[in-house]
């Protein structure tokens, strides 16, 4: 659907990206897709814009409300922009209060490869998504009997909710 070669040529570089880098160029890459063209149907919709040595890009449409559950990006950082709709990322705490926050379209974030977060994609958001160096794997993350569990996914898996984990920190004091 897409022309990829000129997301490709927009991504070369000659280094790994920072996270600020990550989140220009989701920025950059937001300008060379054309809303009115993406398909609307189905329940979910995620497009690999481009993958080389030192980034890879997805394209993320969802018709429906989406909770991506916890998870890292396997050592990789990341740079979120908003194309239409609205989302939230929260970031996971403990003994702290929420992080959670929002972003509508036109809004951009940055993630450093350490961290774990949940995003809630609402109805029809948009968003692209770019990861550096190019995500290995995802870690997603609940709570099972009382402990914490890691699952690693691969990078084409859509991250499941994390019901357990979401309710326990719901619940810390
Ligand atoms: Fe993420």
């Amino acid at each position: 659907m897409k022309d990829r070669g000129r997301f490709q040529a927009l991504a070369l570089r000659d280094h790994d990206l920072t996270p600020a880098e990550c989140m220009e160029l989701a920025r950059s890459a937001a300008e060379l897709v054309e809303l009115d063209g993406l398909e609307r149907e189905g329940d979910e919709a995620f497009e690999l814009l481009w993958r080389d040595e030192h980034s890879e890009a997805w394209l993320n449409h969802w018709s429906e409300p989406r909770d991506t559950g916890f998870h890292d990006h396997g050592g990789s950082c990341v740079g979120v922009h908003v194309l239409e709709g609205r989302v939230c990322s929260e970031a996971l705490v403990v003994g702290a209060p929420p992080q959670l926050r929002e972003y509508e379209a036109g809004g951009s974030f940055a993630a450093p490869a350490t961290g774990i977060h949940r995003m809630g994609h609402e109805q029809g958001a948009v968003t692209i998504h770019v990861y550096a160096p190019p995500l290995r794997e995802i870690g997603h993350y609940d709570v099972v009997n009382g402990e914490l569990h890691r699952r690693a996914g691969r990078p084409d898996e859509a991250s499941p909710p994390s019901p357990g984990l979401s309710d326990a920190l719901a619940h810390e004091p």
